[in-house]
């Protein structure tokens, strides 16, 4: 990782692991678990949410440069995050329902077994890095709110109006229309009121040498009750790397992801044999389990969506969302493309 003599001097401090001592961790660590063994990668391959195009071009490229797998993949997300028209992520997110944009962060770098999160950060539009601050700088796992804010402020990080004027125009428009009996006067009829959105960036990968990481970035639920926070800095919810088998992360609604650590079942999967792609459809059965009534349709199918993707230690990947039409993009070691998302129920 960028930053790797500080990190090395931290971990070397605070645990005696030997500086450099980071790459090359051994199949056999977790002797208590199920030992299917993933032979490793012989390519550079990043996958991602459908928005992440760019993101998993500019993530191979960099792995192919030998750059380490989290700093790579953070290079890729850090793209949606600062572009203004991604309403799904970082700087021009869609705020809370106060209008302040609240950002969520996750990741993992599975050759250091390290992890770090903020969740309900303001002000600061590239929430990722200060997750990887967190992983890099800190005994802690996640900080949220103020105090994550604060610790974002210490490092030197900017504080911005993540709002957009276009983010704000949305806000305004749901705001004024929200209720009959509210205090905003509606506006007309022939407006059509906007869709709530969640939205969001999820990267994965793997290196030639098969580290992996993940990491995933979004500003959350639109309108979302002020101090929500979603799947996305959850460590096995939004994003999950184990280094021995590989990695997964998601998008869609964190709520029905929480409930089943999804990221981290999904690697699990794997562990057991599956292929990225039935590792996530696997997880999302389970999510189709545990989903309350009220979110089900007349054929208990969930009206929401919720999405995974996963590459393993072998560089393959995969996807799989909820309801057909989704597209996930990956880079399989030469190019950047979208492919078909796998999914268990056809959209009518
Ligand atoms: N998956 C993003 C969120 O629910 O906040």
């Amino acid at each position: 990782m960028q930053d790797s003599v500080s990190r090395r001097e931290f971990l070397g401090a605070a645990s005696g692991v030997a500086a450099g001592a980071t790459l090359g961790v051994p199949l056999t660590r977790n002797p208590g678990f199920p030992a299917i063994r993933i032979p490793q990668a012989a390519k550079n391959v990043a996958v991602a949410s459908g928005n992440g195009l760019r993101g998993v071009e500019l993530a191979g490229r960099l792995l192919i440069e030998g750059t380490d797998t989290l700093d790579a993949a953070i290079e890729g997300v850090k793209i949606q995050e600062l572009d203004p028209n991604d309403q799904s992520v970082g700087y021009g997110g869609l705020p809370n329902e106060h209008g302040v944009v609240q950002l969520d962060s996750s990741c993992m770098h599975g050759p250091s077994r390290r992890a770090g999160a903020v969740g309900a950060l303001e002000g600061i539009k590239t929430p990722s890095v200060v997750a990887k601050y967190v992983l890099l700088y800190t005994d802690h796992i996640m900080l949220v709110g103020e105090g994550a804010k604060q610790f974002a402020l210490s490092y030197g990080f900017k504080e911005e109006d993540l709002l957009t004027d276009a983010s704000r125009q949305r806000w305004l428009r749901w705001r004024a229309n929200r209720g009959a009996t509210d205090d905003w006067i509606n506006v007309g009829d022939d407006e059509r009121m906007v869709a709530r959105e969640t939205g969001t960036i999820n990267i994965n990968t793997v290196n030639s040498r098969g580290d992996i990481s993940s990491v995933t970035t979004t500003s959350g639920l639109s309108w979302k009750i002020p101090g929500r926070v979603g799947d996305s800095p959850i460590i096995g919810a939004g994003q999950y790397t184990d280094n021995d088998i590989g990695a997964a992360g998601s998008t869609g609604r964190g709520e029905a992801n929480i409930k089943v650590c999804g990221a981290f079942l999904t690697v699990e999967n794997m562990r057991r044999g599956m292929s990225p792609t039935d590792a996530a459809l696997e997880t999302l059965r389970r999510v189709v389990a545990t989903t309350e009534a009220r979110l089900l349709d007349d054929q208990g199918r969930p009206t929401f969506g919720l999405t995974f993707y996963a590459v393993n230690k072998n560089g393959d990947f995969g996807a799989a969302t909820l309801w057909s039409g989704g597209q996930f993009a990956a880079f399989d070691g030469a190019t950047a493309a979208r492919h078909d998302t796998a999914f268990l129920y056809e959209r009518r």
